[in-house]
């Protein structure tokens, strides 16, 4: 496949040769949809794209930037986004919002919006009591919640993509830092919704970093483990991560590259912002200082100046990168007073000292998470802007005690490409060579329960049960399956984070609850009663972490289990029953007459991605939960590609699938009461031997959700409208400007071209007049009424006023064609009538062209020259103000006829075959008579090319001065065709009188 670059852009080239290694990974199976990635950054984002016969590439925004920032501003009748948004920040401090990804999935008394409110005072977060959330409040009427103002942040970058592809997008992977919990997770999803973007997965940029880097070097993956950390400093955060690369033998593919996510460390806060931040306080200490005694106010009580520092504060921060000192400077800062002031690179770093020293942080969590070392650690590679802080590389450094910091990837564009190639991967668009991505669990998810029990005769007490559902580290994509055992009525049981003692006390707090949801079971007693017969398996509640990290129970089932004689006849009868018993009582109860009772759970169990089965570790913890008395939990095999370091986790799996053979037996509980029943005949064994009916009763379940309430459906929808709403105002609102734009750009330019020589040359003073008079009317019209006026309105004033200019432009287009028009036809006329006369000179013997076809040649030639002796001279009469009669198009025409019949002439030479000459006495051949093979020679000739397409020209008024008519009347349908035709119905002429070439001495 070729790729194909439509577009030369900056950059591009650079990257184009290892772009298009990726083509042989990526290869789209048909002309379908392009998807997209986001990497949503707190400071900007990047957007890729990757579409049928396109790489993957990064997409351009609207300045050609390969950053967006993540900028919105909310006006009440207009928004804007990416950088025009940033440059609405100094003027608009209060309606332009950054950063609000701090806010998702955090309720009011969370640290971070505490933060938020400290960091960005201009702000009004107002308070949802519903959801006890924040949201912005704009203005009295306009207000936006966190997840709305994503929401269109999302949409603008599908926009941008939707440009950049020239198609229609809908399929997106969006980033979230590895960090984010069930709740923050949840409300990126629900901002996508509300754009209308299909999400086909959340992953981590730290994943999608690792990805990318694993991708571009497949090669380099083998069988040995290579251990990489990849130390992410953005804006916002610090992520550091342990990838370990290792070829695995996948079920479909063979051996194929797999990145495995072994160990995670980050600090919330630590990023470039916060050492812009202080920069900026500092920047605001100094300039208060120089205006001391001037009862000036405080700079920082005025948002326009605060946010002029901030952006002086990044630029400033981003100079001493590669600088010692730099001069921070901005004109009329406050009160129209001009700020100058030199920072220098170790007064940042003294302002930034308690930041730096947080750095190795992230690498120490990282490790303990991994259970790693530092020197199990091959490379350590950078990610993020905020690592070109030479002060953060220096500690980084040291802290890892490597030689060297990895600079071998695109700091800032490897998680929008990994996630791209991931979106590629799972758009089924494209045909992607596998890479295996095994993610893992940061926080542990727990089921917890409480249960009576009888602990002596008589004394009963509450047994608090806890079960580890996903543990630390463990990998996702992942389903799983709890039983519940001892219970036979309605009970609940509880979703809540595990052990999170590795977050500090602060960063607890910022994490917010850590319950996730409350499961009420409804109709667990019921299910009893259903089946008084059957032994119960237990309740079985299954989980899945899907793909994008987020947790949800996907049913809940009270499972039953009798022995039947398996007589086909009795099976299919007692099925029906079932059936009919279930449907009349409108439960969702479904007989299982699989053999083993346990081959749903083992189903379920199968991880959905490949490669991101259960882990090892985890199947032994799992197993130990199985072995627990009352309630076990099950889980899935390993993965093949874990095959070699995975003992355990294959006993377990073993030992579960181990019931396999067993499913024709009645199981252990459910022998109990057939054990001591007499063993039955051999015969009688053989036709009616027992087995296992399983019926599945679907619990009803209520959720109640602890952590943060998702948006409710009907406010979903609202917000949805709302969206679309805006998006289609702001359309409207660019069509309009447009329009008015047009309009006024119209009258403008062509108030001036009335005095340029060329537009006064062909016009009279009165035309003139006519013309300006009517666009200042139309000026005052615009100035006056124009904002009322509609974009039809616009639209049919400017149509108006090239019309009535139309005549004008159309006179200076055709005069400054004829020149070049006239040069060229004369040139034409010449050669054509030098190849005539050369072809006039071939000797009788060897002539290939006939005599009509030279005669007609001959013709054209000289009514050419007639044509165009004629039109000039006619035109030369006419006043110039008049429409003329030479026209540009005509011109045209007649080369085209006259090339057409050269060009079939030299075709003819072209294909034309030496005559056979008839052999003499001395072996050399006679001349064959003149024509004689003419006819031959002319059905080998390939037909004439067709007329060539030519740029659109003004068109030529309707109406004009009285006298042109004549002009547009007469034929000009001398093309090719024409001349075709007549030469095909010319019978062969003897060589006729040969007609003078008039203009042969030109
Ligand atoms: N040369 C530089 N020197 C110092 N800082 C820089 C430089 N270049 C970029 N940065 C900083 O890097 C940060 C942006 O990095 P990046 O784009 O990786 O962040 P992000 O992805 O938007 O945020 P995050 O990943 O934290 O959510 C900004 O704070 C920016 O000022
Ligand atoms: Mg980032």
């Amino acid at each position: 496949m070729v790729a194909t670059v439509r577009r030369q852009r900056p950059r591009r080239l650079a990257c184009w040769a290892l772009m298009t290694v990726l083509l042989a990974d990526l290869l789209a199976l048909s002309d379908t949809l392009a998807v997209m990635s986001v990497d949503l950054g707190s400071e900007s984002m990047k957007v890729a794209i990757v579409k049928p016969g396109v790489p993957m590439e990064i997409v351009l925004n609207k300045e050609s930037r390969r950053k967006t920032p993540v900028t919105v501003t909310l006006k009440e009748n207009e928004r804007f986004f990416g950088d025009s948004a940033a440059s609405m920040a100094i003027k608009n401090p209060k309606a332009t919002l950054r950063y609000f990804q701090h806010l998702l999935g955090k309720q009011e008394n969370n640290p971070h919006v505490a933060l938020y409110k400290a960091r960005f005072p201009e702000h009004e977060l107002g308070f949802d009591p519903q959801r006890q959330t924040v949201y912005f409040q704009i203005s009295p009427q306009l207000q936006f919640s966190p997840e709305e103002v994503l929401s269109m942040l999302l949409n603008y970058s599908r926009s941008l993509a939707e440009d950049f592809a020239e198609q229609p997008i809908k399929d997106a992977v969006i980033t979230v830092p590895a960090f984010f919990n069930q709740a923050e997770r949840r409300a990126v999803l629900q901002a996508a919704r509300m754009a209308g973007l299909k999400v086909l997965q959340l992953i981590n940029d730290n994943t999608a970093t690792a990805l990318s880097y694993g991708v571009f070097r497949r090669k380099d993956i083998n069988s040995t483990a290579q251990n990489i950390m990849f130390y992410d400093m953005g804006s916002g955060s610090t992520v550091c991560t342990i990838v370990t690369y290792q070829t695995v033998k996948t079920k479909d593919a063979g051996m194929q590259p797999q990145l495995q996510i072994r160990g995670v460390g980050f600090d919330r806060t630590l990023g470039g912002l916060e050492m812009e931040l202080r920069l900026r306080e500092h920047l605001a200490g100094l300039f208060n200082e120089q205006r001391r005694g001037q009862r000036a106010k405080d700079v920082r009580e005025n948002p326009r100046a605060m946010a002029k520092l901030l952006r002086e504060a990044n630029r400033l921060k981003t100079v001493l990168s590669a600088n010692a000192d730099h001069v921070a400077q901005i004109e009329g800062l406050m009160d129209d007073v001009d700020f100058k002031a030199k920072v220098t690179r170790a007064e940042f770093e003294e302002l930034c000292a308690d930041l730096f020293e947080r750095v190795p942080g992230p690498v120490q969590q990282a490790l303990q998470s991994a259970e790693m070392k530092l020197d199990e650690i091959e490379q350590v590679i950078l990610v993020g802007g905020a690592t070109r802080v030479p002060k953060v590389q220096e500690v980084l450094l040291k802290a890892v005690g490597k030689e060297e910091l990895g600079k071998n990837i695109n700091a800032d564009e490897a998680a929008a490409m990994g996630a791209v190639y991931q979106a590629a991967a799972l758009s089924k668009a494209f045909k992607v060579k596998p890479f295996v991505v095994r993610d893992a669990v940061i926080y542990p998810i727990l089921v917890e329960f409480t249960r009576e029990v009888e602990e002596e005769t008589g004394v009963r007490s509450l047994k608090h049960n806890k079960r580890i559902l996903f543990s630390r580290m463990g990998p996702y994509p992942q389903r799983k399956v709890i039983t519940f055992n001892r219970y036979s009525h309605d009970f609940n049981f509880h979703i809540n984070y595990g052990d999170l003692g590795f977050l500090g006390p602060e960063d607890l707090r910022v994490f917010g609850s850590q319950n996730l949801t409350t499961v009420k079971l409804k109709g667990v007693g019921e299910s009893f009663k259903k089946y008084p017969d059957y032994e119960s398996k237990g309740i079985k509640a299954h989980f899945n972490l899907d793909e994008s990290g987020v947790l949800s129970l996907d049913r809940v089932e009270s499972v039953f289990e009798t022995l039947v004689e398996d007589s086909p006849e009795e099976e299919s009868t007692l099925t029906k029953l079932g059936n009919t018993i279930s449907s009349l009582f409108g439960g969702g109860s479904t007989p299982d007459t699989k053999e083993n009772g346990t081959d749903t759970v083992q189903e379920e169990e199968e991880g959905p991605a490949e490669g991101s089965k259960d882990e090892p570790g985890e199947q032994a913890e799992l197993k130990e939960e199985a072995e627990a008395p009352a309630e076990d939990t099950s889980s899935p095999p390993p993965p093949e590609a874990k095959g070699a370091s995975a003992p355990e986790g294959e006993k377990a799996t073993e030992k579960d699938g181990g019931n396999k053979p067993e499913a024709q037996k009645p199981s252990e509980k459910g022998e109990a009461g057939s054990e001591g029943a007499p063993p039955a005949p051999e015969e009688e064994k053989k036709q009616k031997p027992a087995r296992k009916q399983r019926m599945v009763e679907e619990i009803g379940v209520e959720l109640v959700v602890l952590d943060l309430p998702d948006l409710p459906e009907d406010q979903l929808a609202r917000s949805a409208q709302k969206l679309q709403d805006l998006t289609l105002r702001d359309l409207q609102k660019q069509e309009r400007e447009k329009a008015a734009n047009s309009l006024e750009a119209f009258i403008f330019e062509t108030q001036d071209k009335l005095y340029q020589p060329e537009y006064q040359e062909v016009s009279t003073e009165e035309q003139r007049e006519d013309i300006s008079g009517k666009l200042s009317a139309a000026s005052t019209w615009l100035e006056d009424e124009g904002f009322g006026a509609t974009t039809a309105m616009l639209k049919e004033k400017l149509a108006e006023l090239r019309k009535l200019c139309h005549g004008l432009f159309f006179r200076v287009e055709e005069r400054k064609k004829w020149p070049e028009r006239l040069s060229a036809l004369d040139n034409l006329l010449n050669h054509s009538s030098m190849f005539l006369k050369g072809a006039r000179l071939i000797p009788e013997m060897d002539q290939i062209f006939t005599e009509v076809e030279m005669t007609t040649l001959e013709k054209i030639i000289n009514e050419t020259w007639a044509w165009k002796n004629t039109t000039v001279a006619e035109q030369a009469k006419l006043p110039a103000t008049e429409k003329p009669v030479l026209l540009s198009k005509d011109i045209e025409a007649k080369m085209a006829a006259l090339d057409r019949e050269v060009q079939y002439l030299l075709n003819k030479a072209k294909f034309a075959k030496p005559r056979p000459r008839p052999r003499d006495k001395n072996g050399t051949r006679a001349e064959a008579p003149l024509n004689a093979s003419a006819s031959d020679q002319s059905e080998k000739v390939i037909p004439p090319p067709g007329q060539t397409e030519d740029t659109k020209p003004i068109p030529e008024p309707e109406k004009e001065a009285a006298g042109s008519e004549a002009a547009d009347s007469e034929p000009l349908e001398l093309g090719g065709p024409a001349a075709e035709s007549e030469q095909k119905e010319h019978p062969e002429q003897p060589t006729g009188q040969k007609q003078t070439l008039k203009n042969d001495e030109l």
